[in-house]
């Protein structure tokens, strides 16, 4: 299996190109099955999830050319209901397919749906909210069943604002009959990327205020062309890269206001940053001070950039604290940090952090996306040579991170 060899203690320096946001992608891709026709989609990071995800619509029975980072779907009356289990493509991003093949097809079969091992990640919300539309549930063999004979609007209050449950309901709601008010709805920007697509689709969603999303069915949907707001968590993982090596970076072409929680803690933090409408500059010319996060829904600090995080404030001065709200299995790059010098001790819900003058490099293993990012984070920044093995964790989000990474002047190689 791939891993990577990284040569630790290089300033990071120059600019990055930021792709397409890997987790809009999936529920704005699921919400195209609902409009026939040739619907053009710009700026699709080609990450291993994503590429995967293409995969699984290709088998569904829609038309796939794709051009670079764009990808041009066409969409027959013709679509399968039934999502096929594949061990190598278990991943997250597959929920939204529920959503969108009951609205077009009345039907949807799925297996149960994978991702990161960061938590439990139960669906209740997702199948809570389904049911107020007129979705029958079932579970057989593994799978979930769901059909409904008509969708009616409704209206639906979240317990918590979850990601899936909120895309879901949404795609759902689309074509229902009447009009669906979800409340307590997630606040994502990739949820405002999929509200922005639906509308310009002709769907009428309207967001009453925060949380809050009032959705009238229509008829129809037409094809489009679109494109994919820029990653902002990639965007914030390089800025972290930038932070732990005492770099200077340039991130481009991105909308600061979706990580402004991660651009204001480095400035907390000691870091430089200069922020534009579309560009952020970090510069970072010593060791930067501890802080203090918990992760929370957005517009909190997003439970995806914890780890990075955390690899920052294992060579911070000071001892800080991350309290993570979000998934409860999420400090697993601590042990692997550890093992590179750092000095954290996690209770619960919480890790503890007591900086340390320097990491030293070593074996490590990635043991999810964000952590794997974490990792390459540490590596980067400590003395002498570390391999990150199970690299694929890391592909499944960051689109060429050798390039962009070997670009600002760091030494890393995939290796097999
Ligand atoms: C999405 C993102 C993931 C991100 C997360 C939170 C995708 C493909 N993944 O995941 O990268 O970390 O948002 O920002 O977009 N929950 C329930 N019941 C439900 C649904 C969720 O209890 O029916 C809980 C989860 O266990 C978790 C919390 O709600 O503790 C947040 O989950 P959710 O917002 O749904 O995250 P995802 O959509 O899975």
């Amino acid at each position: 299996m791939a891993y990577f060899e990284i040569e630790g203690g290089v300033s990071l320096k120059g600019d990055v190109e930021i792709s397409g946001a890997k987790n809009a992608t999936f529920p704005i891709l699921s919400a195209a099955l609902l409009a026939e026709g040739e619907t053009r989609i710009k700026r699709v990071p080609k990450v291993l999830d994503v590429i995967h995800f293409i995969d699984i619509l290709k088998e569904l029975g829609v038309e796939i050319r794709e051009n670079g980072n764009e990808i041009i779907m066409n969409v027959g009356n013709n679509i399968d209901s039934v999502v096929k289990h594949k061990k190598e493509r278990n991943l997250r991003g597959t929920q939204t397919l529920l959503g969108a093949l009951i609205a077009k097809n009345g039907e949807a079969v799925l297996p149960s749906l994978g991702g990161c091992e960061i938590g439990a990640r139960p669906i209740d919300l997702h199948l809570k909210g389904l049911k107020e539309l007129g979705v029958n549930i079932d579970w057989q063999g593994g799978y979930l069943k769901a059909n409904a004979k008509k969708l009616r609007g409704n209206s639906i209050y979240l317990d918590f604002p979850s990601v899936g449950a909120t895309e879901n309901l949404i795609i759902a709601a689309v074509k229902a009959e009447g009009t669906t008010i979800l409340e307590n709805v997630a606040r994502e920007p990739e949820i405002g990327n999929l509200i922005d697509f639906l509308n310009k689709a002709g769907a009428n969603i309207y967001i009453e205020r925060p949380g809050v999303i009032r959705i009238k069915g229509v008829k129809e949907l037409h094809p489009i062309e679109f494109s994919i707001i820029p990653d902002r968590i990639e965007a914030a993982t390089y800025l972290i890269i930038g932070a732990i090596t005492r770099g200077d970076i340039l991130i481009k072409d991105v909308r600061p206001t979706d990580f402004e929680p991660v651009i204001m803690k480095l400035e907390e933090m000691g870091a430089k940053m200069q922020v534009t409408e579309n560009k952020v500059h970090l510069l970072a010319d010593g060791r930067l001070k501890c802080t203090n996060i918990k992760t929370l829904p957005f517009p909190g600090f997003p439970t995806d950039v914890q780890p990075q995080l955390m690899a920052l404030l294992s060579v911070s001065k000071g001892t800080s604290v991350i309290t993570e709200t979000i998934f409860e299995n999420r400090f697993k790059a601590a042990k692997e940090l550890r093992k590179m010098g750092a000095d954290i001790k996690i209770e619960y819900d919480t890790a503890i952090i007591n900086g340390v003058e320097q990491l030293e490099g070593a074996e490590v293993v990635a043991p999810d996306l964000r952590g794997g990012a974490a990792l390459v984070t540490a590596a980067l920044a400590a003395k002498g040579k570390s391999r990150i093995l199970d690299a694929y964790h890391i592909d499944r989000g960051y689109e060429e991170i050798e390039k962009k990474i070997t670009k600002l002047g760091g030494h890393i190689v995939r290796k097999k």
